[in-house]
């Protein structure tokens, strides 16, 4: 069967921190906090600055935006910035996913119901079968499907026109997908994880539009633990909401939001048990490391994509992580976060660096 607005997850854990969609978000109950168009969307200024160019420019020539495939982490807009495009373009989306593609003529019954110019959007497309790729591939190339008939040495291949339209793909995997399918976007775009400063700016635009006072003080704080993703900091947003209205006066403000997430046990950089026990395991299990990402996944008993995907980014991010070739290392700043004394090589490395920096500026 398949779904056009059923999303699906890797993980059936809902943690509050998670940049996965809920239940409830996934059926539309977050629609109304995202911006419409691009001028409303805050951050991700490179990509918006790119994308404006490419709209005005098939807009003029009054023909489809180019194929246009969008990686990153989950959570930070990749769907929406995909309903925005659309908007811009003046053309209807059909939003389906790569799992919820099982047959070839599932894709076959999308693409032929696209009107001309529309945009098919699919989710985790990473997660499309090989069968199903190679349906898209002539399909993306010359707006056509190909359909064998028959079987054996009586089968013949119809080639059936299609509207033309515009495909876009999006990953939190731009790696793991292939080469053939990857070559035929014209446009792609790496979405970054937002800084504390945007996040301050889109809890604040959210609480205005569910009413609820927010001084910046609430927002920065919101923000500091949203672990550089929307999805997060609106979620914290209306759990913060709910202190506020029950133990405050219904305004959040800095103490507000520090009391609420702290009893939310969201620690003061937005880590949760999770971050912990990877950076536990790398800073105790594995003296820092370097640790390979399989086998840290191993020891502590979680999906190595999930590390990859949702922990990953934000710790390095943080500067917690690095990465060398023969696996990840926790840095001084994971040491002093977690409360463990730096161990001798990393002081030094640590104290290396920061003789450097002070040449460099000198
Ligand atoms: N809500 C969620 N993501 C947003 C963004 N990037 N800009 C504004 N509001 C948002």
């Amino acid at each position: 069967m398949l779904e056009t607005s059923d999303m699906s997850f890797e993980s059936s854990e809902e943690r509050i921190v998670s940049p996965e969609l809920t239940s409830m978000e996934a059926e539309g109950f977050e629609y109304s906090l995202r911006p419409q168009s691009l001028a409303e969307y805050i951050g991700q200024d490179k990509v918006k600055e790119n994308m404006r160019i490419y709209i005005q420019a098939a807009k003029n020539r009054g023909e489809p935006l180019d194929h246009v495939l969008l990686y990153g982490p989950p959570g930070l807009g990749k769907t929406t910035l995909s309903a925005i495009i659309a908007k811009e373009m003046g053309v209807n989306i059909r939003i389906t996913s790569g799992p919820a593609i099982e047959k070839p003529g599932d894709l076959a019954a999308l693409l032929t119901n696209l009107n001309e110019n529309d945009v098919l959007f699919i989710d985790e497309i990473h997660r499309m079968s090989r069968a199903i790729e190679e349906i898209l591939y002539p399909a993306m190339e010359d707006f056509a499907l190909d359909i064998i008939i028959g079987k054996g040495p009586s089968a013949r291949s119809l080639r059936v026109d299609l509207n033309k339209f515009t495909l876009i793909g999006a990953t939190t995997r731009s790696g793991q997908l292939s080469a053939p399918l990857r070559d035929r976007f014209g446009v792609v775009q790496r979405l970054e994880l937002y800084s504390f400063e945007q996040l301050g700016e889109i809890i604040l635009r959210s609480a205005t539009i569910l009413g609820v006072a927010c001084d910046k003080d609430g927002a920065a704080e919101i923000a500091k633990r949203s672990r550089g993703t929307p999805r997060i900091a609106n979620r914290l947003l209306k759990r913060v909401r709910d202190f506020a209205e029950v133990i405050g006066d219904g305004k959040i403000t800095g103490d507000i939001a520090s009391i609420a997430l702290d009893r939310m046990e969201i620690d003061s950089l937005g880590l949760d048990s999770l971050d912990k026990r990877m950076l536990e395991m790398m800073i105790k299990g594995y003296s820092g490391g370097p640790v390979g990402l399989e086998t840290l996944a191993a020891a502590i008993g979680e999906e190595s994509v999930t590390l990859e995907d949702v922990c990953e980014p934000y710790l390095m991010q943080l500067g917690f992580i690095s990465r060398t070739p023969r696996g990840r290392c926790a840095t001084a700043l994971a040491y002093e976060h977690m409360g463990y004394p730096l161990p001798e090589k990393i002081a030094k490395s640590a104290d290396d660096l920061k003789q450097q920096s002070l040449f460099e500026q000198n």
